[in-house]
C-alpha cells in the first residue's frame, strides 16, 4: 500500500508510513493566481491501493481532499482517512432550511474505505456510501496521561457526549472518571452545571473531543479550580483551537494542553498514527 499526505495531515501521514514502512508519496499543493488550489502527486504510484490521510479543517483541506482522490482515479483501490472531519458538529438539521453539512459534505467523498477518528457523533458515518470505520484514539492519550505520573489523577468529561472518551481513556489504565453536564448557550458561549467533584489536591485531566472556541475547556476549569483540584490538565483528540483559544485555557489556569496530531498544532503532543496504522494495516 502507498501513502498519500493531504496538506494538512503531513505529519501523521509521515509517522504511519514510517510505522508500516510504507512508501509515503509526496505531492506539491500551490495556488492559482485567482486563488483557486492545484495538486499534484509528483511520485509515481503502483496504481494497486493506495491510503489518502487529510484533515478537512478549512474548506480549502475539503478542495485538496476531493482533488488527492480523484488523482487516484485510476488506482484499483483507494481508501481515505480523514483524522479530524469538518462539519462533523452539523449532524443535524437544527432548525428548518439547514443543511445536515456533515452528510453533504461525506456524500462528497468517494472511495472504497474511510476512517475517521474519534468523529463528533457515529450518526455520520451512515453518511458515507463506502465502508466508513471510526477509530478511537482515546486510548493513546490515556498512555500519555499514565505516563505524567500525576497526583491521584481524575478524569472529567466536560459534557455527556464525552463520558465514552472518559471511559476509554481512563480503562485499564486504573484511573477514576467523572463527567459535568453542559448546556450550550451560543457558538460561544456554554454553561457548565455546577456539580460537587471529588478532585481537592488532585490532578485532573478534563478530556473532549474537540477544543475549539475553548469556551467549555476555560468553563470546566474554572469550576474544577474552584473546587480545590490541583493541576488542571485539558486533552481532546482534536486541537481545532480557533481564535484565542489558547489564551483562554492559560488564563483559567490550564497547567497543560494535551492533544492528538489529527489537527497538527504545538499541542499535539499524542500522534494518533499508532491508531490509524494499526487500522489501515487490515487492508
Ligand atoms: C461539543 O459537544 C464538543 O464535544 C465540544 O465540547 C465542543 O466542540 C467544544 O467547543 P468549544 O471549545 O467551542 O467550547
Amino acid at each position: 500500500m502507498e501513502i498519500i499526505g493531504g496538506p494538512a495531515s503531513q505529519l501523521l501521514a509521515g509517522r504511519v508510513s514510517e510505522i508500516l514502512k510504507n512508501n509515503l508519496l509526496v505531492s506539491e499543493f500551490k495556488k492559482f493566481p485567482d486563488g483557486e488550489l492545484y495538486t499534484r502527486v509528483l511520485d509515481k504510484f503502483s496504481g494497486d491501493n493506495v491510503t489518502i490521510i487529510q484533515s478537512t479543517v478549512t474548506d480549502s483541506d475539503f478542495v485538496s481532499l476531493l482533488q488527492l482522490i480523484d488523482a487516484c482515479s485510476d488506482v484499483s483501490r483507494v481508501n481515505v482517512v480523514i483524522p479530524y472531519m469538518g462539519y462533523a458538529r452539523q449532524d443535524k438539521q437544527f432548525k428548518s432550511g439547514e443543511p445536515v453539512s456533515s452528510r453533504a459534505i461525506a456524500r462528497a467523498i468517494k472511495a472504497d474505505t474511510v476512517y475517521t477518528i474519534n468523529i463528533h457523533d457515529e450518526s455520520v458515518m451512515d453518511h458515507f456510501d463506502a465502508k466508513a470505520v471510526n477509530l478511537d484514539a482515546t486510548p493513546v492519550i490515556g498512555k500519555y496521561i499514565k505516563n505524567l505520573e500525576l497526583k491521584d489523577p481524575l478524569i472529567i468529561s466536560p459534557d455527556d457526549g464525552a463520558i465514552g472518551l472518559a471511559q476509554n481513556a481512563s480503562k485499564d489504565m486504573g484511573i477514576d472518571y467523572d463527567f459535568l453536564e453542559k448546556t450550550r448557550l451560543s457558538g460561544e458561549t456554554v454553561s457548565i452545571k455546577p456539580k460537587n467533584l471529588a478532585v481537592k489536591g488532585r490532578d485532573v485531566i478534563i478530556l473532549d473531543d474537540i477544543i475549539s472556541t475553548g469556551g467549555t475547556m476555560a468553563q470546566t476549569i474554572t469550576l474544577l479550580r474552584s473546587q480545590g483540584a490541583h493541576d488542571v490538565y485539558t486533552a481532546c483528540v482534536h486541537p481545532v483551537l480557533s481564535n484565542n483559544a489558547v489564551l483562554k485555557l492559560f488564563k483559567a489556569g490550564v497547567k497543560a494542553i494535551i492533544a492528538t496530531d489529527t489537527i497538527d498544532k504545538g499541542v499535539s503532543v499524542v500522534s494518533a498514527a499508532p491508531v490509524v496504522a494499526e487500522a489501515v494495516r487490515k487492508i
